[in-house]
C-alpha cells in the first residue's frame, strides 16, 4: 500500500516510524516532513499542506492508497474533503467534523447539546460586551479566542485585570488575528489534566490509553505555556471508574453527537480533560493527535498501525481488534533556549545516534545543513524511553536525552513527576 502522511512534526516523525514497522506498506511519502525521516520515506519538503488542490495533485502523483493527515490546519481548512472527493481514502475528519476543534463555540454547543461535562462558556463578538461579563463573573475565567491560533489563544486568567488584557490583546488587538474576533469566555477549571485519544470511524470507537502532557515551559508547572515539554502514558493517578467515565459518557458520547448533527467524525478524537472534583469535563476538543502526546502511545501499539488507519478511512474499523503494550513510557522534549518566546534557530544537534538501541527521537524542528541536522524550530526534539513504571521510564529518558546537546537546548527535569500540582 502507498501512504501519503501529511505533516512535519515529532507526532508525524512516530506516525511514520511505526508506519514502516508494517509488512503493508509499500511506499511512504512524507510532505513535507522533516529531514530526521528522510530513512522511513521519501520526503516531498516543498508542499503546502494549506494548498488543498496541490495535496491533491500530490496524493495523484504518489498514486495514494490512503493519505494520513497528521495536523490541525489542513483538517479545519477541508483537505479531506477535498481528497475523498477526488476519491482519496483518508484518516482525518471533514472540514464541518473538524470544526469541533475549529470551532469552540460549535463544540460548546455540541456539548451542551448531548450533556457532555465542559465548564460553563458563553461568546462574544463584542469587547466591551466581554469585559461587562467578566466583571460580573463570579467565578475565575479562561479567555480563549474562538478559531485555531496554534495553541496560543488561551490564556488562564488568575484575576480580572488579566481577563480584560486578554480580551483587549484577541479581540481589539487582534493578537491571534481573524481566529480571536470573537472570544470564549469560559469558567476555569481546577483539578489534574489528562489527553484521551480514540480512533473511530463513526460508528466503532477504540480508546487508545490516557497520557499527560506537560504545557509549561519549566520545572514546577512555570513560565508560559508551550505547545507542550514533556508526556507520560498511563497516569497512575487516573483510577478505572473516572477512566470509564471519559471514554463513555465524553469521547463515545462525542462520537454519537457527530453523528446525530450529520457530521460524522472519522480520524482521531482526542478531547483534553481536566479531572475535577466533580468528575471528568472537557477542556477543549482536538480533531488529530496530540503531539507530544502520539511519540509515547505509538511505541506501546501492538496492532499494525497500516490495518487501524485503513479500516478507520474505509468505516470498518469494527474488523480491527487494537492491541496495547502495558508498558510505562515517557517522552521529553528538548526545546531552543528562549521558546516558547523568540530563539535562535541552525544551532548543529549533537549526539542524536548515541542513544539507548530501544530509546527513540523524534524530531519536530530540524533541518539539514552539510549534511548534519541543525535546529530549525523552538521545539526540537522528543526523547522517548519506556518501563515498567512511568519512574522507571522516566529515568532511561533523562539518561538519554542528556547525551544530546545544541547551543541552548533546554528541557523540563521533572516531566512525568506524578507528585506535580495542577496541570500535570
Ligand atoms: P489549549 O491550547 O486549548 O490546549 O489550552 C491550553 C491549556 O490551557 C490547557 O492545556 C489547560 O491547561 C488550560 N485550559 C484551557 N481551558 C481551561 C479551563 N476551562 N480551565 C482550566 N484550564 C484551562
Ligand atoms: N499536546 C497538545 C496538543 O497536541 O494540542
Amino acid at each position: 500500500m502507498n501512504i501519503l502522511l501529511l505533516g512535519s512534526g515529532g507526532r508525524e516523525h512516530a506516525i511514520a516510524w511505526k508506519l514502516t514497522q508494517s509488512p503493508r506498506l509499500s511506499k511512504l511519502w512524507i510532505a513535507p516532513g522533516n529531514p530526521a525521516m528522510k530513512d522511513l520515506g521519501e520526503l516531498v519538503p516543498q508542499v503546502d499542506l494549506m494548498d488543498l488542490d496541490a495535496v491533491v495533485s500530490l496524493a495523484e502523483r504518489t498514486v495514494a492508497d490512503l493519505v494520513v493527515v497528521g495536523p490541525e490546519d489542513p483538517l479545519a481548512a477541508g483537505i479531506t474533503d477535498h481528497l475523498t472527493t477526488a476519491g482519496f481514502a483518508t484518516f482525518g475528519p471533514t472540514r464541518l467534523a473538524a470544526e469541533i476543534e475549529s470551532s469552540k463555540d460549535f463544540a460548546n454547543t455540541l456539548m451542551s447539546d448531548f450533556g457532555i461535562a465542559t465548564s460553563t462558556s458563553k461568546s462574544f463578538d463584542d469587547p466591551e460586551e466581554a469585559k461587562t461579563f467578566v466583571r460580573n463573573c463570579e467565578y475565575q475565567v479562561v479567555i480563549k479566542a474562538d478559531g485555531l491560533a496554534a495553541g496560543k489563544g488561551v490564556t488562564v486568567c488568575n484575576n480580572l485585570e488579566e481577563a480584560e488584557t486578554a480580551i483587549e490583546l484577541s479581540m481589539v488587538d487582534r493578537a491571534f488575528g481573524s481566529a480571536g474576533a470573537r472570544v470564549v469566555v469560559e469558567e476555569r477549571l481546577f483539578g489534574r489534566e489528562t489527553s484521551a485519544h480514540a480512533f473511530t470511524d463513526g460508528i466503532t470507537t477504540r480508546h487508545l490509553p490516557f497520557s499527560c502532557d506537560h504545557k509549561p515551559v519549566f520545572d514546577g508547572n512555570t513560565g508560559p505555556n508551550t505547545g507542550g515539554m514533556g508526556v507520560y502514558s498511563p497516569p497512575g493517578w487516573l483510577d478505572e471508574d473516572t477512566a470509564n467515565r471519559i471514554q463513555s459518557e465524553i469521547t463515545e458520547r462525542a462520537v454519537a453527537a457527530m453523528a446525530a448533527v450529520e457530521r460524522p467524525y472519522t480520524g482521531l478524537l482526542y478531547p483534553g480533560i481536566m479531572v475535577t472534583d466533580a468528575g471528568p469535563k472537557v477542556i477543549e476538543f482536538n480533531c488529530r493527535f496530540g503531539d507530544p502526546e502520539t511519540e509515547v502511545l505509538l511505541p506501546k501499539l501492538r496492532t499494525d498501525l497500516v490495518d487501524i488507519f485503513d479500516a478507520v478511512a474505509n468505516k470498518r474499523l469494527a474488523d480491527v481488534d487494537i492491541e496495547w503494550d502495558e508498558t510505562a513510557t515517557v517522552g521529553v522534549i528538548m526545546a531552543s533556549g528562549g521558546y516558547p518566546g523568540s530563539y535562535e534557530i541552525g544551532k548543529p544537534i549533537n549526539g542524536i545516534k548515541s542513544l539507548d538501541q530501544d530509546v527513540e527521537v523524534f524530531v519536530a524542528g530540524a533541518q539539514e545543513r552539510n549534511g548534519a541536522l541543525v535546529t530549525s524550530g523552538g521545539r526540537v526534539l522528543c526523547v522517548v524511553a519506556s518501563g515498567t513504571t512511568v519512574d522507571e521510564a522516566r529515568n532511561l529518558a533523562y539518561q538519554n536525552i542528556a547525551r544530546i546537546s545544541f547551543d541552548g537546548a533546554h528541557y523540563r527535569t521533572d516531566i512525568g513527576k506524578a507528585d506535580l500540582g495542577h496541570g500535570v
